[in-house]
């Protein structure tokens, strides 16, 4: 008899099945679900960076059974993100999300070479966001020259990638630089990180640390404690350095101390305890990084916490309805702004919940190495 994640991952595998008729015929690049309908990214167009989700959930679901229908879904939306390069100003730090996790999982599944092309694209811009002063600089708004945020850290993989794939070095060696700087200067004592910090761009210097998507300036953003984990997860996975995995470490002891009884993730670790705001895609990232840890080292109580999210998704947060587009429920994009989503679904949530439900299924095809 199947068992619960397998029974799961079949749920998501007929939702999305439905769900991609709707984003195909709409010819739109599903950001959200809103009564039941998809709704397109509310910012940048096809250029925001959550647009390589949906064709990396196609993916996985591919690489379970190889049904042809997910790879033509997948197929379609990676042409718009490839058209994206020529608009080229909306693309920034997250063209890791956006094209390691479409075109890369295409060449990764199908070995087709126009994939893996535009995937080596990609990661030269990344490449060409690195300010030799030691990070990369995240977004493009004036004054945000000397900006890095710890969600970079997933990024990396790209370029760990492209070394792989090129036998070149230099992009792996940008790589370490910045996830040096993010080690030395994200990482806090207990075990947290912050979200952006701000460099001098001339000197590389620390300027200071900013509030982001979180509650407030040195809070606990959940999100970005999960990027930090599966993200120092990845760095460790690309250069086996133990300083990694060390990191990848103390951040999920410190996200393991905040699962809520219920398995649902706040927001933010440190907002007002009479608050009801959750971000469930926290804990789906963080439940594929535990589930990582927990393949690397054995540590019993990575994949324990692992299934303490999973399950409380599962119990409380899922939509399974045939009629309504889109799966996890209570998914919150940033704390003080509500206008990309608050408790609601988004599909980079779907994503994870999806990854996290295919590796312990054993079908995962790693999208990320
Ligand atoms: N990478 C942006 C976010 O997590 O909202």
């Amino acid at each position: 008899m199947p068992g619960r994640y397998e029974e799961a991952f079949r749920a998501i595998r007929e939702k999305f099945r439905r769900a991609a008729v709707p984003a195909a015929e709409t010819g739109i690049i599903p950001y959200k679900s809103e009564n039941g309908h998809w709704i397109a990214s509310p910012h940048d167009g096809n250029g925001w960076w959550t647009g390589g989700f949906w064709p990396a959930l196609m993916w996985q679901l591919y690489a379970a059974e190889k049904d042809a229908f997910f790879a033509e879904e997948a197929r379609r939306v990676e042409k718009l993100l490839t058209d994206e390069f020529r608009v080229f100003h909306h693309l920034n730090h997250d063209v890791g999300f956006m094209y390691l996790l479409s075109c890369g999982a295409d060449f990764k599944l199908t070995g087709d070479e126009q994939a893996r092309t535009d995937t080596l694209h990609a990661a030269s811009l990344l490449m060409g966001r690195f300010n030799p002063a030691g990070f990369i600089r995240a977004w493009n708004g004036p004054g945000q020259e000397g900006f890095a945020i710890i969600d970079c850290m997933m990024n990396l993989s790209l370029l760990f990638w492209a070394s792989r794939q090129t036998g070149d070095p230099r992009f792996a060696h940008v790589a370490v630089r910045h996830a040096d700087t993010t080690l030395r200067e994200f990482l806090r004592p207990d075990g947290s990180v912050s979200h952006i910090i701000e460099f001098d761009p001339e000197t590389g210097r620390r300027v200071k640390e900013h509030p982001g998507q979180g509650y407030a300036l040195g809070s606990q953003w959940s999100r970005g404690q999960a990027w930090g984990l599966y993200g120092f997860t990845l760095a460790y996975l690309n250069t086996k350095d133990g300083r990694y995995l060390d990191a990848a470490q103390r951040i999920a002891a410190n996200f393991i101390a905040h699962i809520r009884p219920d398995g649902l993730t706040d927001c933010d670790f440190c907002q007002p305890k009479d608050e009801e705001r959750l971000d469930n895609i926290a804990g789906a990232i963080a439940a594929c990084g535990l589930l990582e840890l927990h393949r690397i080292t054995g540590d019993a109580a990575c994949e324990a916490n692992a299934r303490r999210l999973i399950d409380g998704m599962l119990d409380h947060c899922c939509d399974w309805s045939p009629e309504r587009c889109g799966a996890l429920t209570r998914c919150t994009a940033s704390y003080h702004d509500d206008g990309a989503g608050r408790h609601t679904n988004i599909t980079y949530g779907d994503y994870f919940l999806t990854e996290a439900l295919a590796k312990l299924n054993g079908t995962d095809p790693m999208l990320w190495l």
